[in-house]
Parts: C-alpha cells; sequence; structure tokens
C-alpha cells in the first residue's frame, strides 16, 4: 500500500538533510529502507570509515598497484603524508597558474596569429571526462578565456570533426595532451593526428604543446625531447578518474578561465564534511548506503542519475566512469569472486522525461533514480512564460512531478539539491561522489582504485593491432593473390583467429589508401583478401 501524504511528510522530515557549509541537501525520503537498515549498516560503516581514515593517512589503500590513494590531498595538500608530496602538489598549482597567465597575457604567442584563442585537450578516459564535464558545467562561450575541444578517442573522423571547428585557429590553439600513464594509444593517436594537422598547416606543433602525465612517462619523454611548452606531472598516487582535481582538470579548466580556487575550496569543505564519522551528518555516507540499500550491496539496481539542469547533463557520463570503473571488479580484497558493480546511466531532466522515463515509470524495474536538483535558475530574472511562471518554475514542476510519478509507482529516488552550478559547487559534487565510492568500496569489500578491466581491454587490442600488422604483412608480400581467412590463419600461424582476420580485413578494404581488397563474401569463409 502506498504511503499517504501524512506519511510522506514525516518521512521527508526524517530523511532529508541540508548542510548549509556546503550549500547542499540530500533527502532520502523516497528510498523505502526500513527502520532497522541504518542501525544495522553501522558496524560496517563504521569499518568504512576507518579504511577511509587510512586512506587518507596514505595507506596502500590500492593492494593490487601497492600504490596509496591520495585524491584528498590535492585539495588540501596539509593532509599529504609527507612534506615532498604535499610539497609537489603547491608546486604544480602554482605551474599551473603561473603557465595560464602566462597564456592568458599572451606571452606565448605563436607565429603571426596572435595569442592563444583555442585550446585542444588531448586525452581519454579519467584523462578527459572530468575536463569535459568542467568545460560544459562552468563554461560562458562569451567570456571563456579560450574555447576548449577535445579529442577524447581514436576515432579519424571525430578528430577531423573538432579540427574543423577550429578552422583556421590553428595557430592561435594550444594543445594540451593529458596522460597519466603516458602510453594510452588513443591519447597517443590523438597527439599525433594533431600534430599532422599543424604540420599541414605549415606550424610548428611543438611550440603549442603542453603535456600533463607522470614524470618519466613516454609521453613525457616525448614532451621533453621535442621542446614542448611545458609539462606537468600526474602521480601514480592519483588514480585517472578521481585526477579532476590535480593538473589533469585544472590545467584545462584554469586555460578556459574558470575559477579552479573555487573548485578546490568546494571540494575541500566537501572532504570535511564526509570525514565526519556519522551517518546523519555524512552526505557521502548517505549516498554509500543507499546505492547499498538499492542493491542489496551486490549492485542489483542501476542507477539513474537525473540532474534538471543541461550544465549538468555530462555529470552522468562523468559520474558512469568514477563509478562503474571503480565498482565494477569481479574480486573482493579476499580474492573472492563476487562481480560487483553498480551501473550507471542518465543525461538530463526534463529532457529524459521525453525519453527513456516511460520505461522507468511503467516498466522493468531495475534502478533507482538521483535526482539533483539545482535551486538558481540563472543568473537574472526570467521572463514569465504563463502568469507568475517562469521557465524554470516548470522544470522544477517537471523534477517534482516525476519524482512524485515514480513514487507512486513503487521507483525509489533520492535527491540532491544544490544552489547553483558554481565552481565552488562543481569541486563539492566530485568529491561527493568521490568519497561515496571510497565508503561504498569499503562497504562491499572491493578495491575501488584499480581498473584490471581497462588494462585487459588495452591488451586484446594491442593482439588484434599484431595480428593486423602480420595479416598486412603477408597480403603484401604476395601482391595480387587472394586468400580466404582459413588460408591466411594457417599461413601467418594464427589458428582460430579466423574471425579476427575478417574483421579486421574487411575494415582496411572499406578504407581508402589501405590498399586491401576484399572480393566474394557470400559468407565469410568464402571472402577473399588480396593487396594490390
Ligand atoms: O581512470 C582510469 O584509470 C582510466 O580511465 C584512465 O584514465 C584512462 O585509461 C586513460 O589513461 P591515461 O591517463 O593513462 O592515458
Amino acid at each position: 500500500m502506498s504511503a499517504t501524504p501524512e506519511q510522506l511528510w514525516q518521512r521527508f522530515q526524517q530523511h532529508y538533510t541540508e548542510f548549509p557549509t556546503l550549500g547542499l541537501a540530500l533527502d532520502l525520503s523516497r528510498m523505502n529502507f526500513p527502520a532497522d537498515f541504518l542501525p544495522a549498516m553501522q558496524p560496517r560503516l563504521a569499518q568504512a570509515f576507518t579504511a577511509m581514515a587510512e586512506l587518507e593517512r596514505g595507506a596502500i589503500a590500492n593492494p593490487d598497484e601497492k600504490r596509496m590513494v591520495g585524491h584528498y590531498w590535492l585539495r588540501n595538500s596539509a593532509l599529504a603524508p609527507t612534506p615532498a608530496i604535499a610539497k609537489e602538489i603547491e608546486d604544480t598549482l602554482e605551474a599551473v597558474e603561473k603557465f595560464t597567465a602566462e597564456v592568458h597575457a599572451g606571452a606565448t604567442v605563436r607565429g603571426a596569429g596572435g595569442p592563444f584563442k583555442r585550446l585542444l585537450v588531448v586525452g581519454i578516459g579519467g584523462s578527459a571526462l572530468g575536463p569535459q564535464f568542467v568545460a560544459h558545467a562552468l563554461g560562458k562561450p562569451a567570456d571563456d578565456k579560450l574555447i576548449v575541444h577535445f579529442f577524447d578517442n581514436t576515432d579519424p573522423d571525430g578528430m577531423d570533426k573538432v579540427l574543423a571547428a577550429i578552422g583556421g585557429d590553428l595557430d592561435r590553439t594550444l594543445v594540451v595532451v593529458i596522460s597519466k600513464s603516458g602510453g594510452t594509444k588513443e591519447t597517443r593517436n590523438g597527439l599525433l593526428e594533431a600534430k599532422a594537422a599543424y604540420t599541414r598547416a605549415g606550424l610548428r606543433f611543438e611550440a603549442h604543446a603542453a603535456a600533463v602525465t607522470g614524470v618519466g612517462s613516454e609521453l613525457d619523454k616525448y614532451a621533453e625531447q621535442n621542446g614542448w611548452l611545458r609539462r606537468f606531472p600526474m602521480w601514480d598516487w592519483v588514480g585517472g578518474r578521481t585526477s579532476e582535481l590535480s593538473a589533469v582538470g585544472l590545467l584545462p579548466a584554469a586555460l578556459q578561465g574558470l575559477a579552479i580556487r573555487e573548485m578546490l575550496a568546494g571540494a575541500k569543505a566537501c572532504d570535511e564534511a564526509t570525514r565526519v564519522p556519522d551517518f546523519a551528518k555524512n552526505p557521502a555516507a548517505q549516498l554509500a548506503l543507499m546505492w547499498f540499500y538499492a542493491g542489496g550491496g551486490r549492485g542489483t539496481k542501476d542507477m539513474v542519475v537525473l540532474p534538471y539542469k543541461d550544465r549538468l547533463e555530462l555529470f552522468s557520463k562523468y559520474l558512469q566512469q568514477l563509478i562503474m570503473e571503480s565498482l565494477g571488479k569481479e574480486l573482493d580484497l579476499d580474492g573472492k569472486v563476487v562481480n560487483q558493480g553498480l551501473a550507471v546511466y542518465g543525461n538530463k531532466g526534463a529532457t529524459d522525461q521525453h525519453a527513456y522515463v516511460q520505461q522507468l515509470r511503467e516498466g522493468v524495474l531495475n534502478f533507482f533514480v538521483t535526482f539533483i536538483e539545482v535551486l538558481t535558475d540563472r543568473a537574472s530574472s526570467s521572463i514569465e512564460v504563463e502568469p507568475r511562471t517562469t521557465s524554470g518554475d516548470f522544470l522544477t514542476g517537471f523534477f517534482l512531478g516525476t519524482r512524485a510519478a515514480l513514487h507512486e509507482k513503487g521507483r525509489e529516488s533520492v535527491t540532491l539539491t544544490v544552489k547553483d552550478v558554481s565552481p565552488y559547487t562543481i569541486g563539492l559534487l566530485i568529491a561527493l561522489f568521490e568519497r561515496a565510492v571510497g565508503l561504498y568500496a569499503s562497504l562491499v569489500n572491493i578495491n575501488a582504485y584499480h581498473q584490471p578491466g581497462v588494462e585487459a581491454g588495452k591488451k586484446a587490442a594491442g593482439a588484434v593491432l599484431a595480428l593486423q600488422a602480420k595479416l598486412v604483412a603477408h597480403l603484401s608480400a604476395n601482391l595480387g593473390k587472394s586468400f580466404t581467412v582459413t588460408e591466411l590463419a594457417a599461413a601467418i600461424g594464427a589458428p582460430g583467429q579466423e574471425e579476427t582476420l575478417f574483421k579486421v580485413g574487411t575494415h582496411l578494404a572499406a578504407n581508402a589508401g589501405r590498399g586491401v581488397q576484399k572480393t566474394g563474401g557470400g559468407s565469410p569463409a568464402e571472402a577473399k583478401f588480396a593487396a594490390s
């Protein structure tokens, strides 16, 4: 039986918490956890707080990679476990600000074009999603110091599209290549494609390029050898998906003209609040426990993230990586197979009400929602679209209506309310979810800070490209002669790889300049490949 309005009002008062220092409120009233859930979780939560305190003190919280996990130090270097780390954090922040000031002052003018006008960020995963989210959330096209573009994939056409948008401004475009490991192929390809574009335009790429990467990495050495403008460090104690408040995120944001110290202040304030070992006072603990409740600690329900704000539309994409790459793990910390995770998807309200919200209300019940409500509609006042009603009132109306409509049908939701979309709030939101992920990982006993699945994908792609190289070598050594994939597999010593050879050969044949032809092909086994 559904709750009466009076019961809901009581539950709302009981489970709605304001965190005034953060400008944040969290409402758990539409999660139907029973009264004994919170007391029952207390011992596990206490352990999670202890593990988090150890992590912040510099424990090896990523045992598989034998690494410390230090993203909390980035916004409060006094917490760093050694003075040397604290100094590196501060020095890097100052270096980011100094370089940014030089760029903005036009001190790094290239060629005849004038000061830098655009920024091309090349990176992927944790080296792109945070910068993209922040650039989109806080950018103001009329005021931004640099217009930001991204290469975040190895899709040639995608890169062409970005280069076309940059157009004749290449000489006034600064390129920041970001890769913690410095060896990620997608990013390496983006760097080479960007460099080729500069060369085609008769420009020196090196005079336009800066890097954010681990000291001594392949990218670091390349940037040094080629005399790039500047190099900024990344450290092994910062994970890719928690690196937004290191140089990875701060450099692009500062160059765009965003207030990075305010982002750091928001994150620091949130860290302080989420360090409090008390569920009632800690918004990250509240989120982590709701995730546990919703999915029974097994991730059986997906989390749909619905911010009612266009500026936050990339937040769900950012969270998708932060949460799924951190929590989606085969083994727990004791080596037991657990196949943990928490699937995340979403976009923005009210837009999504005209898309998949139909299924959320009436279809398969395999999710809970995290609504994000932003109190400030816009900086200025609004017109009335109906008597005494603004567009922003409609947005709020649609949010509350959807929340109620879902609840009526037994579909649960958490609501996060923030006052605005400012650098402070963005820093706060990043820190809030980073902490919730860390606490939840402890609740379910997994390592949130490694990504063996990502590494496995990288290895598998390497094997495909090695096979392609053998295929091309064989076809080139037998010009004009056609082979089925069965013949090719036997010839190049790749038994069992017929399907991959078929896919790779078909791709080569579809692309100009590769010199591979495909003939026949009523079925994959009959298709023949040749080089000319
Ligand atoms: O979060 C992670 O660790 C990954 O998503 C990485 O950020 C991603 O693979 C890119 O790695 P890198 O920054 O080393 O190029």
